[in-house]
């Protein structure tokens, strides 16, 4: 009897471990693209100047009705819709089980859950498991005393002798990440707002309720989830001071990069946290997939996927949205990336999201459509960030209206993110036919020219574009599934590569620069694709040196 209840759970281990791995090279996220709502800037039906989820629900035939005069998209993530008093719009949760009730309620999300589902739409949900609100139950327990069955559900310490905060830690939002709490005489920690206590992850109690909410989720029949802040949650139990960075330029970098945050976050228990999460996950559902957000280079990124092993978990890939335009750099880091992959991590490619410059303001029109070339042609998730499929670029706001609290709290440093964030441009008529009543944010004043309605009647705007690529990509063998091949184009401004398997060959060519520029490359196929306005597939390639016009980015598929 003994022996049989110690082989059961290994056996069942081992079931769930074999059903995850015949699963993963079939699994959803394999043929995913992915794109990023964010909610209150995407269509509002209620007049209140805030997008909703009804709104959501009207426009999902323009992210896929199962054609080509659709977007194509597979799988939306939406920016946390939790009930919230919104101080850091949504990242700060009141109640991780309610729909926030300026977005709909529950009865509206299981009708998004449903028509996204008839459209073979995957629906990701924002997970936010490093803080709460101030304003949660729980914190507003843990804060009545020291003694209190929740205190330690959250992040508390004396303060040091004199009074001061207990360390140095810094708020990612500016100033400490410590704030006192007059009632009872002991601060609490913050890695953003004062308004966003951070939980306590080596508290049971708190990785047992997130594990509840998770599953609360995933029974509603929600198919993945965006990870918020993994790298923050948790923090050096000796509570040491993070060292100066002695590199920080006060006149360019904002304050909190005064500091190199070794003690306040990415601690190596973090990895274990990660696989907690991941076999979660995994027990409940193997079809789910995770997205862990942290800004993360290589080494770091490696350490994250062996976090989750054999489970359907990805760190986010946010290094194209850094890396200088060049095609060295690009080359070198995606080689590298495709190198140092496990055979069973699925790569990912962001270039834009809520709290970055958006795409075409960071390179410019034609270079965001290379971009957009290399992410939808590489292997792996590409997410895509509303709008950038229109070219919208950053709206500046004025000093007064900002309404970011990164934006408020650390001026002069440009990390505010109102500019990234501003309504959704459906047609031409007042307000890009966002909503009815003076928007949330302000409308970018070029929507008359960029916006859903116009851009689909025109086959070389950059929506053509997008929708072209995306379907490309969905009925391309080698895009989907096939190997990365690394070429060497022979010309410093030109990155190749080539995608393949067994029923096609494909090669990629792009020129980062503004002249015409030669290759060393000989293709001989057929024009698959091109960045080009007006060039379109069909077209026979049979040269020794492939040349490419300014800025110009093309797949051909190689006669075999
Ligand atoms: C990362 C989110 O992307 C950002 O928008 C948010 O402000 C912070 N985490 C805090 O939750």
């Amino acid at each position: 009897m003994q022996c049989v209840s110690q082989i059961e759970p290994r056996v069942t281990w081992l079931r769930m471990h074999l059903m995850k791995e015949s699963n993963k090279h079939t699994h959803w996220s394999r043929k995913a693209v992915v794109y990023q709502i964010y909610p209150r800037s995407f269509k509002d039906t209620e007049g209140d100047g805030i997008g909703d989820l009804k709104g959501i629900i009207d426009k999902l035939d323009y992210l896929n009705d199962g054609t080509d005069a659709s977007l194509g998209v597979t799988a939306i993530w939406l920016n946390p819709i939790y009930k919230s008093p919104m101080k850091d719009f949504g990242y700060d949760i009141a109640d991780y089980r309610e729909i926030d009730l300026i977005f709909g309620n529950m009865d509206t999300f299981d009708q998004l859950v449903t028509e996204a589902h008839k459209r073979d739409i995957k629906i990701i949900m924002d997970f936010v498991p490093n803080h709460t609100s101030s304003e949660h139950p729980w914190f507003q327990e843990s804060r009545k005393s020291n003694t209190n069955p929740k205190r330690d559900w959250y992040i508390w310490k004396d303060p040091k002798p004199g009074g001061s905060a207990p360390n140095n830690w810094l708020s990612v939002f500016g100033g400490s990440a410590w704030t006192l709490d007059k009632v009872t005489g002991q601060y609490y920690m913050h890695s953003f707002l004062s308004d966003q206590p951070d939980l306590n992850w080596r508290n049971k109690e708190v990785r047992d309720e997130m594990a509840d909410v998770l599953e609360f989720w995933l029974k509603k029949g929600v198919d993945g989830f965006r990870t918020d802040a993994v790298y923050h949650l948790i923090k050096d139990d000796q509570f040491r001071d993070d060292p100066p960075n002695p590199n920080y330029d006060s006149s360019r970098d904002e304050p909190y990069n005064a500091l190199l945050h070794l003690y306040s976050q990415g601690r190596p228990e973090l990895i274990g946290i990660a696989n907690t999460l991941c076999n979660i996950l995994g027990e409940h559902n193997a079809d789910t997939f995770m997205v862990s957000e942290a800004y993360l280079g290589l080494p770091q990124m490696m350490e994250l996927y062996k976090a989750c092993g054999n489970s359907l978990h990805a760190p986010f890939n946010f290094n194209l949205i850094s890396l200088p335009w060049n095609a060295a750099a690009f080359k070198k880091f995606i080689d590298e990336y495709e190198t140092k992959l496990g055979e069973n991590d699925w790569p990912n490619y962001t270039l834009g999201n809520h709290d970055r410059s958006r795409l075409a303001t960071r390179l410019g029109q034609n270079r965001a459509r290379l971009a957009a070339m290399l992410q939808f042609t590489l292997r792996g998730m590409p997410f895509v960030y509303y709008g950038d499929e229109l070219g919208m670029e950053d709206v500046s706001i004025p000093a007064d209206s900002i309404t970011d609290p990164w934006g408020n709290n650390v001026p002069g440093f440009g990390v505010g993110r109102d500019p990234e964030r501003t309504p959704m441009h459906w047609d031409a008529s007042p307000n890009a036919g966002f909503t009815s009543v003076v928007p949330w944010l302000p409308v970018a004043s070029d929507y008359k020219k960029k916006n859903v309605e116009q851009e689909s009647r025109d086959p070389n705007s950059m929506l053509s574009f997008y929708k072209e690529l995306i379907h490309y990509r969905t009925n391309s063998p080698a895009l989907l599934t096939g190997f990365y091949k690394p070429l060497e184009s022979g010309n410093e401004n030109v990155f190749m590569f080539m995608r393949e398997c067994p029923a096609e060959k494909l090669i990629v060519g792009i020129n980062f620069s503004n002249s015409e520029q030669t290759t060393s490359v000989s293709v001989n196929g057929t024009l698959f694709c091109n960045t080009r306005r007006g060039k379109r597939g069909g077209e026979k390639i049979q040269t020794t040196q492939l040349k490419l016009n300014p800025y110009e980015g093309l797949v051909a598929k190689l006669n075999q």
